[in-house]
């Protein structure tokens, strides 16, 4: 029986809704502030169990049962993430899952992506905590902000100060007083500062490597793979650059499905690596991420899709079915263009 199992059924019983004060205290936008008076209210225990129980239960995507590895602090952290977005929480679990499932199975010439990480000696725990974290950033950025439904062009463009409400701005300063969001930022801008937030915050738990390889999941500074190696470590651990890359397309991935919800059809997931692919081209010209694990991963998923398309055929209109060529068709080359570069 493992540590989740142990918990009583009416323990499970007793916690099923998050307490209204617990959620309010996670609104307060700092991590150690909000673990610090959680636990002085006597509140974080039963939230912890309570969370412990719903990732037990969850459908597969969510189940955290075999991450046997997560200690207390790791529950708090997940805890802390759960009450304060539902959102976010989800996208974690399944950022873990997607990552999980591609390292662990073998790829082309029969790659075991897991088998390298520990060939290097990096722990997979390390890489697994990360891909569950990397996110915890987010309890720093007001709701407001977070949820903001503004589209695309508007979250580019506008500043702060012309989209939000008065009292939504007296609320950010009274959360921020250290200025991190300032009003001439854009919605796009103040979401970044999330990469950072996670950073600080899994640093400040102590865990250094997952604090780092946050810290590059969206590459916001454009840090070259070549930088990227793990600070203060006295082995080479060249497979840092490797695993950040896998963190990103996992994130990535998981996003994508998140917007493309209901993700269904053939012709949604076909556009989901589509889009993907094209990021990825830029990103790769930029040498922001490594160019054999991103192959490895397009490579994979263009196959899972592919089989997928045959299994079940298509019945879409003309029009249709030429995007959905197009579409093929650009990821083949794309594939294909990597595979002879990385051959060389
Ligand atoms: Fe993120
Ligand atoms: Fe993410």
């Amino acid at each position: 029986m493992n540590h989740i199992e142990q918990l009583s059924s009416n323990v499970l019983e007793a916690v099923r809704e998050p307490s209204p004060e617990a959620l309010a205290i996670c609104e307060k936008g700092d991590y150690p502030a909000i673990r610090k008076e959680l636990e002085d209210k006597g509140l974080f225990a039963a939230e912890v169990e309570r969370v412990k129980a719903k990732c037990l239960t969850a459908d597969e995507k969510h189940n955290l049962k075999e991450a046997e590895f997560l200690t207390e602090k790791d529950w708090q952290i997940l805890t802390v993430i759960e009450l304060y977005d539902a959102v976010t929480f989800d996208h974690s679990l399944e950022t873990y899952h997607i990552a999980k499932e591609k390292i662990e199975k073998e790829l082309d010439n029969g790659v075991v992506i897991s088998n390298l990480i520990k060939e290097e000696g990096v722990s997979l725990e390390t890489f697994y905590r990360s891909c569950l974290m990397h996110d915890v950033g987010k309890i720093s950025i007001p709701k407001f902000i977070l949820n903001n439904k503004a589209d695309v062009e508007i979250s580019h463009r506008s500043r702060l100060k012309d989209l939000l409400t008065a009292d939504q701005i007296a609320k950010l300063l009274e959360i921020d007083p250290a200025g991190k969001f300032s009003l001439e930022k854009t919605i796009a801008e103040a979401m970044q500062v999330h990469e950072s937030e996670s950073k600080r915050y899994l640093e400040g738990e102590g865990y250094n490597r997952e604090a780092f390889l946050a810290s590059t999941h969206h590459n916001y500074g454009r840090v070259r793979i070549e930088e990227m190696r793990f600070p203060v470590s006295h082995t080479t651990l060249h497979i840092s650059d490797k695993i950040s890359t896998l963190l990103r397309l996992a994130d990535m991935e998981s996003a994508m499905r998140q917007k493309a919800r209901p993700y269904k059809d053939d012709m949604g997931k076909v556009k989901t690596l589509y889009h993907l692919v094209e990021d990825l081209k830029a990103d790769m010209d930029r040498g922001l991420i490594d160019p054999m694990v991103t192959e490895l991963w397009i490579s994979d998923e263009y196959k899972i899709r592919h089989s997928e398309r045959v299994k079940h055929g298509h019945g879409a209109s003309v029009e249709e079915q030429a995007e959905f060529d197009m579409m093929i068709g650009k990821i083949e080359q794309f594939i294909k263009e990597q595979k002879g570069k990385n051959e060389k």
